[in-house]
């Protein structure tokens, strides 16, 4: 249990479920939502026995359908300004968590909730899966890193249009974007997300943790900064068992 049951968590073998929890309002990210994830995400992120975290929405129409407009429609530029730091916190949490965080998105992922998705490592989507920054619609910008992740994920040119137009893409288009990895039907969605979670979960978790920070990292550096992170971390791999197992076991043949 995290501060309150706005989402939920389930800690099942070695990852874990956290279930965005407010179905009724499409389970729209508000403050309670967002101090309640900061919380789930660190215990998650402590636990030694969970490796991967997984994100999802409850109920069968959204992950996310954004941040709770009832909630921000009245607020000052400051107080709105506040609230933006919020949801980046949570970003940032996701974005530098030791362990990889994957985006189970089942239904509509809008705004604030896309842009959770996009702080994710992984993305698998379910057909009904409707994904965009609809923010222009309400006159505001996206304020949770929309506009600076999305065109580093699918560049600048669709990005600017999704962010411009406020369309909303189905999982076809999305996948077809590279917004996100995988389209499975509903009723797959969260088991194959699981398999997902399970295979990166057998692997080294020193390796799992230096490959999502090399690469969080390092895109963030110049190249030949970047280059000499990785290399750092190719380096620490060799302080590990499971290296000195794994190349033995496959120098003498064996799994
Ligand atoms: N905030 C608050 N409540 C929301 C919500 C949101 N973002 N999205 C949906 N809801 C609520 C609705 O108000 C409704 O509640 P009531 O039953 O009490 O009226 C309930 O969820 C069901 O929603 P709809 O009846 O609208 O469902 P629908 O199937 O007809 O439409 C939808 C679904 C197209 C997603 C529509 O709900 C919608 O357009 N939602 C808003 C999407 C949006 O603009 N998101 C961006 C928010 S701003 C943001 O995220 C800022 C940021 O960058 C951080």
């Amino acid at each position: 249990m995290g501060r309150s049951d706005a989402v939920l968590y389930e800690k099942r073998e070695n990852f874990a479920l956290l279930t965005f929890n407010r179905p009724d309002a499409l389970n729209a990210l508000n403050t309670d939502v967002n101090l309640t994830l900061i919380e789930l995400l660190d215990k998650a992120d402590g636990d030694p026995d969970i490796r991967v975290i997984i994100l999802t929405g409850a109920g069968s129409k959204a992950f996310v359908a954004g941040a709770d407009i009832k909630e921000m429609m009245n607020m000052g530029a400051m107080e709105a300004r506040e609230h933006a730091i919020k949801a980046k916190r949570v970003t940032d949490k996701i974005w530098n968590l030791n362990k990889p965080v994957i985006a189970a998105i089942n239904g509509f992922c809008l705004g604030g909730g896309l842009e959770y998705a996009l702080a994710c490592d992984l993305r698998i989507a379910a057909e009904n899966a409707k994904v965009g920054l609809p923010e222009i619609n309400l006159g505001i910008l996206p304020g949770g890193g929309g506009t600076q992740r999305l065109p580093r994920l699918i560049g600048l040119t669709k990005a600017k249009e999704l962010c411009l137009t406020g369309d909303i893409l189905d999982a076809g288009k999305a996948l077809e974007l590279g917004l996100v990895n995988a389209v499975y039907p509903q009723e797959a969605l969260l088991e194959e997300t699981m398999a997902l979670a399970k295979k990166i979960a057998s692997k080294s978790a020193t390796s799992v943790t230096l490959i999502k920070s090399a690469m969080n990292k390092g895109t963030e550096m110049d190249l030949e900064s970047a280059a000499l992170f990785e290399i750092d971390c190719f380096g620490l791999c060799f302080s590990t068992e499971e290296q000195k197992k794994g190349m033995a076991a496959f120098v003498s043949k064996k799994k």
